[in-house]
């Protein structure tokens, strides 16, 4: 068997910690999700990323259940809708996704987007404070959360989330976001860490640093992730991209190659233009 790489590991306010590399799961569904989640698992992801609206969580949950890895090494995420951040809703969601993750408990339940006008997340987080105590999640974060989205609901329930799970690529660095993550002790999560692989990839400061280390593109982008602090969680459904991509964990760049990639960074940076300010997610 070949031997896994190693992952260096971040953690949060709480001592919770997080390899530095996981696995998104958007559009693995169905049996083929299945066997990519747990050959992703098998060939060392130990973080799974998923949500109530990918409409994939049985397919992870069985993905997690064939792997051959005992279940208490894995950490699974998934994510609370919009639609159901009143209390009640909030609930039963909760205790619906665990139903079909097909776990007993839950490892990371984030809530998906704060939905500001809506404005129901402090509900929404008071739901998930309650499953924690409950024992139906071990670790509760959020996603999409600007810092005053966070203030509020640590401000409401006295509980500050351990992640904060956000779009975070060389075109839309979030320095700011970063560092204030940092100051609190919450683990920032990218999601889209590869730019989705359209025009990211074919940057020529990223084939410069690619081709000095010997690596792919891909790799220089989550090898810089890494170097930041940053966890994040590449989707792949071939194992030959997944094992690449776990294999970036050990990649290091320096300070200088770090800082030419985060230059990319643009203002309007985002891939589908999704402010957390005004973007409301069913
Ligand atoms: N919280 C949120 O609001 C939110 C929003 C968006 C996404 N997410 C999460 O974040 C995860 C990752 O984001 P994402 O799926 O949008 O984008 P991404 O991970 O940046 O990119 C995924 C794309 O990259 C390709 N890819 C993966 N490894 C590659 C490699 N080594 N070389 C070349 N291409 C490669 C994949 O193709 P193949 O599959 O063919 O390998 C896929 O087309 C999602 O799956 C989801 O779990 C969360």
């Amino acid at each position: 068997m070949t031997a896994h790489p190693v992952i260096p590991q971040f953690t949060a306010h709480n001592g919770f910690g997080l390899p530095a590399i996981g696995l998104g799961t958007y559009a693995l569904n169905g049996d083929a999700g299945a066997d990519a989640v747990a050959g992703a698992i098998e060939a060392g992801y130990r973080l799974v990323d998923s949500a109530f609206n990918y409409e994939n969580e049985g397919s992870v949950g069985r993905g997690v259940a064939a792997a051959d890895v005992d279940r208490a090494e894995i950490i699974v995420t998934t994510k609370l809708p919009g639609r159901h951040h009143a209390s009640a809703q909030a609930r039963t969601s909760i205790e619906e996704s665990r139903s079909r993750l097909g776990l007993d408990i839950t490892d990371l339940h984030l809530i998906h987007w704060p939905n500001p006008s809506q404005d129901e997340y402090v509900q929404a987080w008071a739901a998930l404070v309650d499953a924690q105590q409950r024992g139906v999640v071990r670790q509760i974060g959020v996603s999409n959360f600007l810092p005053e989205h966070l203030e509020r609901i640590e401000r409401e329930t006295g509980v500050r989330p351990v992640v904060n799970q956000i779009e975070v690529h060389p075109y839309f660095p979030q320095e700011e976001q970063l560092a204030y993550h940092r100051e609190h002790g919450i683990l920032t999560e990218a999601w889209s860490p590869l730019g989705r692989a359209k025009a990211l990839l074919d940057e020529s400061v990223i084939a410069e640093i690619a081709s000095a280390h010997g690596i792919s593109a891909a790799q220089t982008v989550l090898a810089w992730h890494v170097a930041r602090g940053v966890v994040s969680i590449p989707k792949a459904s071939s194992l030959a991209h997944q094992t690449s991509n776990l294999a970036a964990a050990e990649i290091v760049l320096d300070d200088a190659e770090v800082a030419a990639i985060t230059a990319l960074g643009r203002a309007d940076g985002r891939l589908f233009g999704a402010d957390p300010r005004s973007h409301e997610e069913s």
